[in-house]
């Protein structure tokens, strides 16, 4: 029987996933920083004051990486877009399930619809390099944030030492539908200080930064 496959990503997908898996098992990548340990180091300061913060997660879509990645365990209160109507209803379904009231809102994230200074945390996961203007949705982030206040985005990034297989799953696969493909560091506006890029996983970069005071 033959199966057409329309997008080739998945053709790419299905020859692909046990090479990889083999290659980045052989590879034994291991991050300078874990994903968990830059969280940690992320929250940390809120934690211990345990003062009421005001979080903001951009592209929040089913609000699964505001409820894993240990916001939940601040005195927070928690904002949520999504350009899509649907994983609004996803976002809020998830987060009345795990009783975590967060607000959703239906918002461009180049056109946040919040006054600048607004949160003391903005984070954005999986989908900076797919904004079609990535600079302006970054620009916004950062107006919305307080100054002092804190910033993390997660997003694709190759790691320097992969192999051929592996820069070919990433470009073909991992990354096939973005307009960048790395942090885009040359985008973030000049009011940020203290930017470090984390390579956590072989394709995954989480940034974080710091508002000027
Ligand atoms: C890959 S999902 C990531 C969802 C979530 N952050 C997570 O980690 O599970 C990308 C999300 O970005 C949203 N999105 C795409 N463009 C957007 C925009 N311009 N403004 C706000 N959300 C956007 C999509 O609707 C989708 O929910």
């Amino acid at each position: 029987m033959f199966i057409q496959i329309k997008d080739p990503r998945y053709g790419y997908l299905f020859l692909l996933t046990i090479p990889i898996k083999i290659s980045l098992a052989i590879g034994n990548f291991k991050p300078k920083k874990t994903h968990a340990a830059v969280h940690q180091d992320f929250l940390r300061e809120y934690l211990e004051s345990n003062q009421k913060v005001k979080t903001l997660d951009i592209a929040s879509g089913s609000g699964n990486s505001l409820f894993r990645h240990g916001y939940m365990n601040l005195n927070a209160e928690y904002t949520a877009v999504d350009l899509s109507a649907g994983m609004i209803v996803q976002g809020r379904r998830l987060m009345s399930k795990q009783k975590a009231p967060a607000n959703f809102i239906l918002a461009d994230a180049t056109n946040l619809p919040f006054k600048s200074n607004s949160f003391d945390i903005t984070t954005n996961y999986g989908a900076v390099n797919g904004f079609t203007d990535p600079k302006t949705a970054l620009a916004e982030m950062v107006r919305v944030t307080k100054k002092g206040g804190k910033i993390l985005f997660l997003d694709e990034q190759e790691y320097k030492a992969s192999n051929w297989l592996e820069h070919f799953y990433f470009k073909k696969v991992f990354a096939y539908h973005n307009t960048t493909i790395g942090c885009p560091v040359d985008l973030l506006p000049d009011e940020l200080e203290d930017i470090e890029v984390h390579q956590v996983y072989e394709f995954v970069y989480i940034c974080t930064a710091r508002k000027k005071a």
